[in-house]
């Protein structure tokens, strides 16, 4: 993807009192929101606060769904899950180019997969892959369709620690050069300061705190700036220290 210029004023997501819920049950309440392009965003809240429901709004793959509201995205989005979903039958190259065509695509499928530090793979089954590399396959898929926006639903979840330590830095480096606007849904509030430039918290169907992480990257745990983050994102989700 060729970075683009345009200025972090042009919203790539605009969101209007979005409201989504379930059996008579408000989810969503009315959420108003623009994401910016290029910006990276993390998304906390409780389980069950609604965090993939918006993303999924967001991503139009709630077309059952009831709800209301105003909603603008960009046509080329991609989304990764907290599993792979790479599918069990194809080599990985062939997960990455699913529904791409040419040879000017496989080339991209190769790169992407490089990229993401899969080179010499591209022939393997998903099933050959530890669940770090799935991930990073699921995120050359991702990438090889050059999306404006990136829609993450706990893409780490399931790896362990240092793994996970791994794919941040990863992700933010093929942020860093492909600049699509990122929403990245987490529980991790340590995740969500050192990876974003904004968080936002989910609370009661709305957004309840929307806070611009002014730090430089890459960022350290052990920056006392982010501990003052961490506290007011802890406050936010309801956890005093005294409860951890
Ligand atoms: N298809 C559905 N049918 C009925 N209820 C649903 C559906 N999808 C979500 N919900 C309900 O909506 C609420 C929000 O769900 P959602 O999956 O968005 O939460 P979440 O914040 O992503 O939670 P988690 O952190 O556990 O993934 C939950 O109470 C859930 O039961
Ligand atoms: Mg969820």
């Amino acid at each position: 993807m060729a970075p683009h210029t345009e200025q972090l004023t042009r919203p790539t997501v605009r969101l209007r009192d979005l409201t989504r819920s379930f059996d008579g049950r408000t989810v969503l309440d009315g959420i108003d929101l623009n994401l910016p392009a290029g910006q990276f965003t993390a998304l906390l809240g409780h389980s069950g606060s609604g965090k993939s429901t918006l993303l999924r709004a967001i991503a139009g793959l709630d077309h059952e769904v009831v709800g209301s509201g105003h909603l603008t995205a960009p046509e080329r989005v991609s989304v990764v899950f907290q599993d792979s979903r790479l599918l069990p039958w194809r080599r990985v190259l062939d997960n990455v180019l699913l529904g791409t065509e040419g040879r000017e695509a496989a080339e991209r499928g190769r790169a992407a997969l490089a990229e993401v530090g899969l080179a010499g793979r591209e022939r393997a089954w998903p099933n050959e892959l530890s669940g770090g590399e799935a991930q990073r396959a699921a995120l050359a898929r991702s990438l090889v369709r050059e999306p404006e926006l990136l829609l993450a639903d706990e893409p780490f979840g399931a790896l362990d620690a240092l793994t996970r330590i791994k794919m941040h830095g990863l992700l933010r480096e093929l942020w860093k050069r492909h600049r699509p606007t990122v929403l990245l849904v987490t529980h991790d509030v340590d995740e969500a300061i050192v990876l974003a430039d904004r968080v936002l918290v989910l609370d009661q169907g709305r957004i309840g705190l929307d806070l611009t992480i002014d730090r430089p990257h890459p960022r350290s745990y052990r920056d006392p700036l982010l501990g003052e983050y961490r506290e007011r994102l802890l406050a936010a989700l309801g956890v005093t220290e005294d409860h951890q």
